[in-house]
């Protein structure tokens, strides 16, 4: 039995059904056991699943002309600032760091000089895995584990006037699942027990509150459930069918908020896959979105095998939107990637030598990223302004 496996039991032994939030924080994020503790990169593709990343250098040389324009934006300002930051969030294997900071040194070598790269990564091992990457560019990036960490600590507090971003972040944060109690009108969370040696699901001991009711869960889980984040309407859940299923990501409000209030000027920006809360409750949808990712294939049984294959769920970009406005940014473009790296490669266009080579590589490259049956129509773009 497998580390992670007996910590999983260990804790359903204690707390009884444990949330399937919790067990996908320990699957991906256990220390020393969890899928990205352990994972090792494999260059070119991102082991169980292809990203933007991976289809090659082109995706972090759109990012950085696009960044350098809206940094070029922050110059404008007076008083001019004299440090402009960069923030990924989530940088995995650092690539995508690479490219941009590449990119930015070749074209834009004054903007480069004053720019500090921040990574924020909670895991030590992806950090350490994140400085190999990026050595070439050591002194110009920093890491943080988080926000909080970002804040008065060191000796000089990064920029609060750049570009926060993520590719690929949101996606991997913990879920919570719920399913609809039609009879009961009534939402119910599902969560992980064991049976055998097996993890099954379970419903959580507690109900929730009925839709628009003021009773609080057994467990204190109303506040993460359906009826607290999308306010649905009755006429709507009249029609929901018995085990219509969703999932919620307050994690992703949440850091979606610190990141916001990190921003004194400039952007907010993230790229995954995910719907509107329309799309979510569509006919089509109604076993959630919640996915594993093992050697390349997408499958639904995401209680096996923990720590082995990747756990992913759609984004809500209507809720991280309301998040985001929430805290007073104001919402500038929610579009697909496809759409968003065309309106860049438009400006390269019409003129070329400010980007650097456009060949047959970097057209292979584009249609990977844009191409609607490839990355192009699932992947979208969120970008809120300060
Ligand atoms: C799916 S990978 C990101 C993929 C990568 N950005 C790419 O484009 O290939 C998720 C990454 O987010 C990191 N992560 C998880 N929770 C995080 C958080 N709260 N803040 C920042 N990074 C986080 C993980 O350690 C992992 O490196």
């Amino acid at each position: 039995m497998s580390p992670l496996v007996e910590i999983i039991r260990r804790k359903i032994a204690e707390h009884g059904v444990l949330s399937f939030a919790r067990f996908m924080e320990q699957a991906l994020y256990c220390p020393n056991s969890g899928y990205y503790e352990v994972k090792k990169d494999s260059p070119g593709r991102r082991g169980d699943f292809y990203t933007s990343v991976s289809a090659g250098e082109l995706f972090g040389q759109l990012l950085a002309f696009q960044f350098a324009a809206w940094l070029d934006e922050l110059m404008t300002f007076k008083p001019q600032p004299s440090t402009l930051n960069l923030c990924e969030a989530g940088a995995h294997d650092g690539r995508l760091a690479a490219d941009i900071l590449k990119w930015l040194q070749a074209h834009r070598p004054e903007l480069s000089a004053l720019l500090e790269y921040c990574i924020i990564e909670p895991s030590a091992r992806r950090q350490e895995c994140q400085k190999a990457t990026l050595k070439n560019f050591a002194p110009r990036v920093r890491w943080f584990s988080n926000f909080s960490g970002w804040v008065g600590r060191d000796s000089v507090e990064p920029s609060r006037h750049g570009v926060i971003f993520s590719n690929e972040l949101l996606d991997a944060m913990p879920v919570h699942r719920f399913g609809w109690d039609a009879k009961n009108q009534e939402w119910f969370e599902w969560g992980v027990a064991l049976e055998g040696d097996q993890f099954v699901w379970a419903r959580c001991s507690g109900s929730l509150a009925p839709q628009g009711g003021g009773r609080a869960g057994a467990r204190g889980t109303f506040e993460n459930s359906p009826s607290s984040i999308f306010h649905l309407p009755s006429s709507l859940l009249k029609v929901l069918p018995d085990g219509y299923t969703i999932e919620t990501c307050p994690a992703a409000e949440n850091w979606w908020r610190e990141a916001a209030a990190i921003l004194e000027r400039g952007r907010l920006l993230t790229i995954d896959y995910g719907l509107t809360n329309d799309e979510l409750f569509s006919p089509g949808r109604a076993r959630g979105t919640l996915r594993a990712y093992f050697r390349h294939h997408a499958t639904d049984d995401v209680l096996a095998n923990p720590g082995e294959q990747d756990l992913t769920a759609h984004v809500n970009f209507s809720t991280i939107q309301s998040a985001g406005e929430g805290c007073g940014l104001k919402t500038e473009t929610f579009s697909s990637q496809a759409q968003f790296l065309t309106r860049i490669a438009e400006r390269i266009f019409r003129n070329p030598e400010s980007f650097g080579e456009w060949g047959a590589k970097q057209n292979r490259q584009f249609q990977t990223l844009t191409h609607p049956e490839h990355l192009g129509r699932a992947f979208r773009v969120l970008i809120q302004s300060r």
